[in-house]
């Protein structure tokens, strides 16, 4: 059983994108464990916060990272590129500099997103690469997930209600699953 960490990039209550993680775990695939964890709580990176350790709430997520054998980063978009919350998480989760490698080096990880306009995440997407390569880790491309009008895929509760999403989201997670067993 492979066992991989979900992060929504929202806080958002009713937000799509942990929507979207919620409906990956509750596909539960017989090979995939999925951990859907949150951002809430990890404050602006400080430099001087650092230099007195690291928040509770990022050094718990580093360690899951480093325990798991992917991480599957749910994305909202806001301004054609990454959300300001998400980028700062995972900029935390990247501190020491030292940490790297045991934390992101040749992690698998894939990325899948929700809007509510038609063209589903795919600038945020892409915004991440640069982000993944320097962070080192085993990103997954294939057959990506763009979630466009969202408000359609979910109904008020947040249940995906649109078979075409789940469908592809199964696909999708069967390909990275596979992706992070090829390592061997
Ligand atoms: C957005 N939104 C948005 N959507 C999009 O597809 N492309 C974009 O560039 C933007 N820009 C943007 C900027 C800001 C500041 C906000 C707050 C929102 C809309 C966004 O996709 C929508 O609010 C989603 O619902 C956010 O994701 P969650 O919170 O539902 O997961």
């Amino acid at each position: 059983m492979l066992r991989i960490i979900g992060i929504s990039g929202s806080l958002r209550k009713g937000s799509f994108n942990s929507s979207l993680l919620r409906a990956a775990v509750e596909l539960r695939l017989p090979d995939l464990q999925i951990e859907p964890c949150s951002i809430r709580g990890i404050p602006l990176y400080d430099g001087d916060v650092e230099t007195e350790g690291l928040p509770p709430e990022v050094a718990q997520l580093k360690e899951k990272i480093a325990a798991a054998d992917g991480v599957l980063l749910v994305t909202p978009e806001y301004n054609n590129s990454i959300p300001g919350v998400f980028k700062n998480a995972i900029d935390w989760l990247s501190r020491p500099a030292s940490d790297i490698p045991r934390v992101f080096g040749q992690r698998p990880i894939a990325m899948i997103g929700a809007s509510p306009g038609r063209f589903g995440t795919i600038l945020s997407q892409n915004a991440w690469l640069p982000v993944l390569r320097t962070l080192g880790t085993r990103a997954y491309f294939a057959s990506p997930l763009y979630v466009s009008t969202a408000s359609e895929a979910f109904d008020e509760k947040g249940n995906l209600i649109d078979q075409g999403v789940r469908d592809r989201l199964l696909k999708f997670l069967q390909g990275f699953s596979k992706f992070i067993a090829a390592r061997g």
